[in-house]
């Protein structure tokens, strides 16, 4: 594991961030977000090409990390900055099936920050599983637009373009302000100290890959109603482009069995009483730092039957070492944590928010100042998942009552995310696209 000591340094210039527009030798960039109702974080101020066209409807994605849009948000034939490689790639979000996209490139603008002869990948669609752009912001080694000519994706290319020092950005998920900064930090916004987590590189069947390629985590375990439903550890993403969360089908199984028998099923999904997910949390141990959501931020679908309000769960099956390496835990997180990626070093930092103001913005250059960012390490950071998953070895909790249905296995072939295989053995080329996690356990 990557554990050295952090050597990611702070300025200390401090930024307020006015209504000024800013400039470039502030070393950052930052976007505001909106969030949506059904938990999307949009990105705000995104414009295309020469002229500049705005562009809306994009989400932001660590779960991906490649910019597509489809052709309704964009008329490519009205730039004059436009480039199109001809090249074609398979790709795949959510719900969506295999789409082609293009690799073409054009000037971006970030909030009148100009990035030229970006890459990107543009698809003849009206949508991409309900949105109109992804904006992957994941490693540059998991790029869906080719395999063997990786490109500067934005991180990456931020740091060339001289608009950031660094390759890292910071996320604050709060629903009312949020925003993502590349190149920055904001001081205020957390308790200190932060704690810092390794990310962790895919475990295939055979072997593990030798540079990061996602963005996730050793989690040890899982609890549920203080139950514990996953004792195995396994690597998870924390993905703001999924509004649910993936496991694997015994933790499911052990959701559900947890959660009892007092739901209805409806269009072969399971709804809970909302009054009952009240006040039920998740908390997921990454490393010896908890992490807790609200199991009610991921009802997906709600529906009164009798008078009483119900939610079903935005849950998904993966299997891992078959159509995926990693889970995935949804964004809600990003609500209750300030997260900071760094990808050059290879950690992510989170603590919870402090309720102060992100008034001011602290740029990342290549020195730390602790007065700045204390930071911890995770207790546990020597355990972490080095041996694939298996099913069979998960704890599994059976139902103190007979129960009628609600052990029974989600069909995978037909809900799970599904991701491209055919190389031999492993995955990291695999690409679990969350975009949305739309999908309903045993649909
Ligand atoms: C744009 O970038 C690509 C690689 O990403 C490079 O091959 C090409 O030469 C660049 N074009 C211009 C006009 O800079
Ligand atoms: C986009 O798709 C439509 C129909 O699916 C087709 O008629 C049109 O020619 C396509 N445009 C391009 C540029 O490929
Ligand atoms: C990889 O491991 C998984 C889980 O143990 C197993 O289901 C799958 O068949 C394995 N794949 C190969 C190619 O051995
Ligand atoms: C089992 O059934 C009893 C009686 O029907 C009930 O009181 C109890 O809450 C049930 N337990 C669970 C875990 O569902
Ligand atoms: C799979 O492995 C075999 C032998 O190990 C190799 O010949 C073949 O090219 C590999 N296929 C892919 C898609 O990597």
């Amino acid at each position: 594991m990557t554990n050295q000591i952090t050597i990611f340094l702070c300025s200390l210039f401090y930024f307020a961030a006015t209504e000024a527009t800013p400039i470039r030798s502030l070393n950052y960039v930052k976007l505001d977000l909106y969030h949506s109702s059904d938990s999307m974080y949009y990105i705000n101020g995104l414009k295309l090409g020469t002229p500049a066209q705005s562009i809306q409807n994009v989400i932001l994605d660590t779960g991906s990390s490649d910019f597509v849009i489809a052709n309704v948000i964009y008329d490519s034939s009205k730039s004059r900055t436009f480039i199109n490689t001809f090249e074609q790639y398979p790709e795949k979000y959510g719900s969506t099936d295999y789409f082609t996209i293009n690799k073409v490139s054009d000037s971006l603008v970030l909030n009148s920050l100009k990035v030229t002869n970006f890459t990107m990948g543009y698809a003849n669609r009206t949508d991409l599983d309900s949105f109109s752009g992804i904006l992957g912001i994941g490693y540059h080694t998991r790029e869906a637009l080719g395999k063997e000519t990786s490109y500067e994706n934005l991180p990456v290319k931020l740091k060339s373009s001289g608009l950031t020092q660094r390759v890292m950005f910071s996320i604050n998920g709060q629903p009312q302000t949020p925003s993502v900064l590349f190149g920055g930090i904001y001081p205020r916004l957390f308790q200190q100290p932060m704690t810092k987590v390794p990310f962790n590189k895919e475990v295939g069947n055979f072997s593990t890959a030798s540079v990061n390629t996602i963005l996730a985590l050793t989690v040890n375990s899982i609890k549920l109603k203080n139950q514990v439903i996953a004792s195995q550890k396994l690597i998870y993403e924390i993905d703001s482009g999924a509004n649910g969360f993936a496991t694997t089908i015994p933790i499911l199984n052990n959701i559900l069995t947890t959660l009892g028998d007092n739901y209805v099923e409806s269009h072969d999904s399971y709804y809970y009483p909302i009054s009952e997910l009240q006040g039920v949390y998740v908390k997921v141990d990454i490393q010896g730092y908890e992490v807790r959501f609200p199991i009610i931020d991921i009802v997906g679908d709600r529906k009164q039957f009798k008078g009483v309000q119900y939610g079903s769960l935005n849950l998904a099956p993966v299997q891992i070492g078959v159509n995926s390496y990693i889970g995935t835990l949804p964004n809600c997180i990003l609500k209750y944590y300030y997260t900071v990626y760094d990808l050059e070093e290879n950690f992510l930092l989170i603590s919870k928010y402090s309720g102060a103001r992100d008034s001011d913005i602290c740029a990342v250059t290549s020195s730390y100042n602790p007065k700045v960012i204390a930071t911890k390490v995770a207790p546990h950071v020597k355990d972490s998942y080095s041996v694939l998953y298996q099913e069979d070895s998960e704890t599994t909790l059976s139902a103190q009552n007979e129960s009628t249905g609600n052990t029974k296995e989600p069909d995978p072939a037909t809900n799970g995310p599904t991701t491209p295989t055919g190389s031999n053995h492993s995955g990291y080329n695999s690409k679990f696209h969350s975009g949305r996690c739309k999908t309903r356990l045993a649909q």
